[in-house]
C-alpha cells in the first residue's frame, strides 16, 4: 500500500485531481476511494467549462456542478472552479447577438459579467477559489487575439476579475496559463496581473499549468517562474500538471490534428504498456519537479494533477489522436505507481 499523496505532502501543498463527469458521482468503489485517500483538493476537468455550463443563451445545466461541489463537501477538499473566462470551449453564440452579428464591448461584458454571477454565485462558499481568466496571453508577452480581447480588450480581464470577486468575495481568484515558465510570456502576464493589484482588482494566485514533456521545460525554467509569480507577490498554484511521455510529432505530423496515430510505432511506441525506462524516465522526472516544488513549498500552495489515471488523461489524445499515454500517477487501472511515488 503506497503512502496517500496529501499525507507526503501535508506540510507543502495541497494536492489536487481533476475530476471528470463519472468521476464525480461513481459507482465504482475504487474511484471514490482513491480520490478522497489522496487528494485533498478537486479541479473540475470540463464540467464548468462555459460549453459545459451555458451551453446556449439563457440556459445553465448544473448538474455537473452540482455533484462536482457535493463530492468536494463529502472529502472536504479545496475546491477549485475552473474556468469563467477563456476562448476555448466556449460556445460560438456567446460573442454573436440575435442576429449572429457581434456583440459590442459592452454587451459581451454584461454577458460574461452575468455568467460570472450565475456561475460564481450558485457555488458562492463551495468553490474556495476559481480560475477567472484562462489562457490570455501570447507566448511573447502580448494578449492573444481571443474573441474575448478582440471586442473587449484588455478590459475583460479586469471587468472578469472585478466581477468574481463581487460575486463571491471569499473566493480566491486566479489567473491561469500554460507555458508559464516562458519568460517573455511569464512578464506579460505578471506585468498585467500586477496592473490589475495597482487598480485595487484581486488576484491572489497565478496557476502554472504544468502540461510537462520528459525534457521540456527545464528545472531552471520551471523554478525561475516560481520565484518571479512570488516575488511580483502572488501566490504559486501549479494547476494541470501531467508529463507526456510520448514524443512529440513534429509541426508538420502534428498538423493534422484528426489522424489517428494509434498504430504509429514512431509517435505511440508504449501501445502495449509502457516500458520499465519508459517508467523509470517518468519517475526521474517526477521526482526532479517535485524537489523543484518542495524547495518552494513556501510559495506553492496547491499542485493538481490533471486526471486521475492514465486512462483518463487528455494526453491520450492531444496533441494528437488515439494514443496510449503515461502521465499520471495512477495507471490504467487506478493502481498507484509506487515505483513513481516513492521517489517524489
Ligand atoms: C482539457 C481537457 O482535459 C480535455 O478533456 C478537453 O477535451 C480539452 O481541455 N488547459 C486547460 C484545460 O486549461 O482546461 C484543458 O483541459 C487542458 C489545457
Amino acid at each position: 500500500d503506497s503512502e496517500r499523496l496529501k499525507d507526503i505532502f501535508a506540510d507543502s501543498y495541497h494536492i489536487g485531481v481533476a475530476v471528470n463527469a463519472r468521476q464525480v458521482n461513481s459507482s465504482d468503489e475504487k474511484v471514490n476511494t482513491l480520490i478522497a485517500e489522496h487528494f485533498n483538493s478537486l479541479s473540475p476537468e470540463n464540467g464548468l467549462k462555459w460549453e459545459r455550463v451555458h451551453p446556449e443563451l439563457n440556459r445553465y445545466d448544473f448538474r455537473f456542478g452540482d455533484e462536482y461541489v457535493a463530492l468536494g463537501e463529502k472529502i472536504g477538499a479545496f475546491t477549485i472552479g475552473h474556468c469563467l473566462v477563456w476562448h476555448q470551449q466556449t460556445p460560438r453564440w456567446v460573442f454573436q447577438d440575435e442576429n449572429n452579428e457581434p456583440l459590442s464591448k459592452d454587451a459581451l461584458i454584461s454577458r460574461m459579467e452575468e455568467h460570472i454571477e450565475a456561475v460564481a454565485g450558485r457555488y458562492k462558499g463551495k468553490i474556495h477559489g476559481w480560475d477567472v481568466v484562462n489562457e490570455a496571453f501570447n507566448e511573447d508577452g502580448s494578449f492573444r487575439e481571443s474573441n474575448w480581447y478582440k471586442v473587449a480588450g484588455k478590459d475583460f480581464m479586469k471587468a472578469a476579475f472585478r466581477k468574481a470577486h463581487e460575486v463571491d468575495p471569499e473566493a480566491e481568484l486566479y489567473y491561469n496559463d500554460y507555458n508559464v515558465w516562458n519568460a517573455a510570456k511569464r512578464k506579460g502576464i505578471l506585468d498585467f496581473a500586477k496592473e490589475m493589484v495597482a487598480e485595487g482588482i484581486q488576484v491572489d494566485a497565478i496557476g502554472m499549468q504544468g502540461h510537462y514533456q520528459l525534457d521540456t521545460p527545464t528545472l531552471e525554467q520551471i523554478e525561475q517562474g516560481i520565484i518571479d509569480i512570488h516575488e511580483a507577490g502572488f501566490k504559486v498554484m501549479v494547476t494541470e500538471l501531467d508529463v507526456d511521455v510520448l514524443p512529440r510529432p513534429r509541426r508538420a505530423v502534428g498538423a493534422d490534428l484528426n489522424m489517428n496515430f494509434a498504430n504509429s510505432d514512431e509517435y505511440n511506441p508504449y501501445k502495449d504498456g509502457i516500458t520499465a525506462e519508459g517508467e523509470a524516465k517518468l519517475a526521474a522526472r517526477y521526482a526532479e519537479i517535485f524537489e523543484i516544488y518542495e524547495k518552494h513549498k513556501d510559495k506553492i500552495t496547491r499542485v493538481t494533477f490533471w486526471g486521475l489515471g492514465d486512462g483518463n488523461s487528455w494526453l491520450n489524445n492531444f496533441p494528437v489522436r488515439g494514443r496510449t499515454n503515461y502521465p499520471l500517477l495512477f495507471d490504467r487501472n487506478l493502481e498507484p505507481k509506487t515505483e513513481v511515488i516513492e521517489k517524489i
